[in-house]
């Protein structure tokens, strides 16, 4: 089979390798669509902290099971699935309280294992979610950044009544957009990028006012409107938002943070405390797949308005840059196995 492989920072090898054998409690999948995700390019060049090489990457994908590893029932082959990348040990803390996204043994399939971006890879059988057969196989994959989404709002719980401000109007705050809208009936959805192109996305995800804040300050906009957000979510995630967003927010507002920047935030509890601002992290996603799914079966969410391109898997290097040069045109890109 063919997988893309990472062997050290910066280069990119399409080998063939044996056909991996699932071990006990897992499945094997023949993947047929992946999704390019910031991280697989982060892994590529060497800065992402967890990624061991060398790593096939690829953490959203879709196939259809084509074996299974000893105490897996074999009537799953054939099944439609999409994985979670999530592995976590079921034992720890975080794990005994539903939250195996943080699990102190966290393996992220495509991070500290071998990924999806593989004509064929193996998961553990329970992190492998049956797709509907109203989701077509071209979108399956983009369960997962949904999954995101869902994550982050369990924490926020957004009400129709809530004004929303949400930076950055990539695949991240495009999700965000479109679970808010869709989902939560949130009433006014405000959406801050600095590229106008993203910003049109945005709107097309359901955005009621976008502002790009290279031209414009976010501050003076919402100040000449009277708006105070009671709900912010920070998907661009330069360490300088979330000061603005505790500036900006209404008292009794909740934020909702999701960047992995090593840079300190300047914030002050005065800030904070004075406006009991609360605020959440969110990492991948704990057990969000089969709400997801409902989700796309039921059309309250739409993750076609993300995908710009589909390209062969082949084309991978030349997918990795377009997604990372041109986010103009590029948002999201899907390839296909
Ligand atoms: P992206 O790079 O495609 O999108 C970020 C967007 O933010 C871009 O459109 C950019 O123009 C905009 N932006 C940058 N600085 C801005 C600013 N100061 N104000 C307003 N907009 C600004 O990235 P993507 O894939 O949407 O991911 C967003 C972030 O989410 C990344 O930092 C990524 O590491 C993080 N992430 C976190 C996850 C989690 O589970 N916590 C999962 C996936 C991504």
């Amino acid at each position: 089979m063919n997988s893309v492989v990472i062997q050290e920072p910066g280069k990119l090898v399409i080998e063939q390798r044996a056909l991996p054998v699932p071990a006990a409690g897992e499945v094997r999948v023949r993947v047929s669509h992946a999704g390019i995700c910031g991280s697989d390019v982060h892994i590529y060049h060497g800065h992402n902290p967890f990624a061991k090489y060398p790593r096939v990457i690829g953490h959203e994908f879709f196939g259809h099971i084509d074996s299974v590893g000893e105490g897996v029932d074999a009537k799953r082959i054939g099944e439609r699935v999409v994985i979670d990348p999530v592995v976590s040990c079921g034992h720890c803390y975080p794990c005994s309280i539903g939250r195996p996204n943080v699990c102190a043994e966290l393996q992220v399939i495509g991070v500290h294992r071998d990924g999806g971006f593989s004509d064929y890879a193996c998961a553990p059988a329970k992190n492998a979610y049956v797709v509907p057969d109203v989701i077509p196989d071209k979108l399956a994959s983009m369960v997962e950044p949904f999954t995101i989404a869902a994550n982050i709002t369990a924490f926020l719980k957004p009400t129709p009544q809530d004004t929303a401000l949400i930076y950055g109007a990539g695949p991240m705050g495009l999700t965000v957009i479109q679970v808010l809208k869709g989902v939560y009936g949130v009433q006014k959805v405000i959406v801050a990028d600095r590229i106008d192109e993203r910003l049109q996305m945005a709107q097309v995800s359901g955005a009621d006012w976008t502002i790009n804040n290279s031209e414009r300050s976010v501050a003076d906009e919402l100040a000449a409107e009277g708006v105070r957000p009671t709900l912010i979510v920070d998907a661009a995630c330069h360490p300088a938002i979330l000061q603005e967003a505790i500036l900006l927010a209404s008292p009794a507002a909740r934020i909702g943070m999701m960047g992995f920047s090593g840079e300190p935030s300047l914030v002050t509890q005065q800030s904070i405390t004075s406006k009991e601002i609360s605020l959440f992290s969110s990492r991948l996603n704990s057990h969000r797949f089969p709400q997801v799914i409902e989700w796309m079966e039921q059309g309250k969410i739409a993750p076609e308005k993300l995908v710009t391109h589909w390209m062969p898997a082949s084309e991978v290097e030349a997918a990795l840059t377009l997604f990372e040069k041109d986010q103009r045109s590029c948002c999201k890109v899907l390839l296909t196995f």
